[in-house]
């Protein structure tokens, strides 16, 4: 990799930025275009972002991603928010243009994108529950409301978070049936009993932990679990679906693909998705 005066900068903000997978995977791909970009991690903690944005701004640097703790809280930095990380009240990749910097979303688009790929699945009708009201949820909320799901279940350990969820996308999506549920398990098998498609929105699984109780028995024999959580590659959530025979996919096709549309954004050409699965893979398993 040459870099030049004419090199554009592209990077990701966020804190910790150190474990991130973005570097290698946006890198790899830059290298099989031969394209004169370069990307690169910039830790950036909370009480900074505003003076960070100014200066990445003042800086010219191309396009970022955004992550942990930063998705909302840049919201207010930027001059242009694109529909979809409106309606999500987040943003995890960011473009100039022209003078503006402009923040857009491609987790949902990831998600639906790996949906579709890893278990084969167009969500259109379905239905589908949801456990986690939180960041990740708003965004596979809004991205399967968008591809016409019939009905939506968010199920939170904090009721009012899935209400206040619900109540925010009813008016976006009135054509989706949208219900709050708890993590309790009569309520919970009420709703599997009746769903598609199961996805875990929380951090659950990640570390090995897991959730308290999750009849996952009551999913139909057709049922799907998709889990984002990628650190273990196997959580205790899939584990469990694989034992029952539930075709299931964990987030490793959810972070790929939201990286391919920001790199798509940012460079306006097709991603090399094979070199950037390929890395991501290697990473992980390192
Ligand atoms: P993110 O942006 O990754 O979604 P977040 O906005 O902090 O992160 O949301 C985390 C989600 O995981 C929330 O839905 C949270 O439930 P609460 O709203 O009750 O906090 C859920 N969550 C985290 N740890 C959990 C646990 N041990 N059991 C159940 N839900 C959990």
């Amino acid at each position: 990799m040459r870099i030049s005066g004419k090199t554009r900068v592209l990077g990701i903000i966020g804190a910790p930025v150190g474990h991130s997978l973005s570097p290698a995977m946006q890198n790899a791909a830059i290298e099989e275009l031969g394209l004169d970009y370069v990307y690169v991690p910039f830790p950036v903690e909370p009480d900074f972002l505003g003076q960070a944005v100014e200066g990445l701004r003042r800086l010219g640097v191309w396009g970022f991603n955004v992550t942990i703790p930063h998705k909302s809280a840049i919201i207010p930095f930027l001059d242009r928010i694109a529909p979809e990380a409106e309606l999500c009240g987040a943003v995890n990749t960011v473009c100039r243009e022209g003078e503006l910097l402009v923040g857009y979303n491609t987790d949902g688009i990831g998600f639906l994108a790996s949906v579709r790929e890893d278990l084969g699945h167009d969500p259109r009708g379905s239905s589908v529950l949801i456990l986690g009201a939180g960041g990740a949820a708003r965004g596979a909320v809004a991205a399967l409301a968008g591809a016409g799901v019939a009905c939506i279940v968010i199920a939170n350990r904090t009721r009012e978070r899935g209400v206040a969820l619900v109540e925010r996308c009813q008016s976006a999506f009135p054509g989706v049936r949208f219900v709050v549920s708890s993590l309790a398990e009569d309520e919970l098998v009420e709703h599997l009993r009746g769903a598609d498609l199961l996805v875990n929105t929380t951090s659950v699984g990640m570390n090995g932990t897991n959730f308290e109780c999750l009849p996952l028995f009551a999913l139909p024999p057709a049922g799907l679990v998709y889990d984002m959580v990628y650190v273990p590659a196997e959580t205790p959530l899939l584990a469990e679906a694989k034992t029952r025979g539930l075709a299931c996919a964990n987030g490793t096709g959810m972070l790929a693909a939201q990286g391919e549309a920001a790199f798509s954004l940012w460079t306006g050409r097709q991603a090399p998705r094979s070199i950037m699965r390929q890395k991501l893979l290697a990473e992980l398993e390192r």
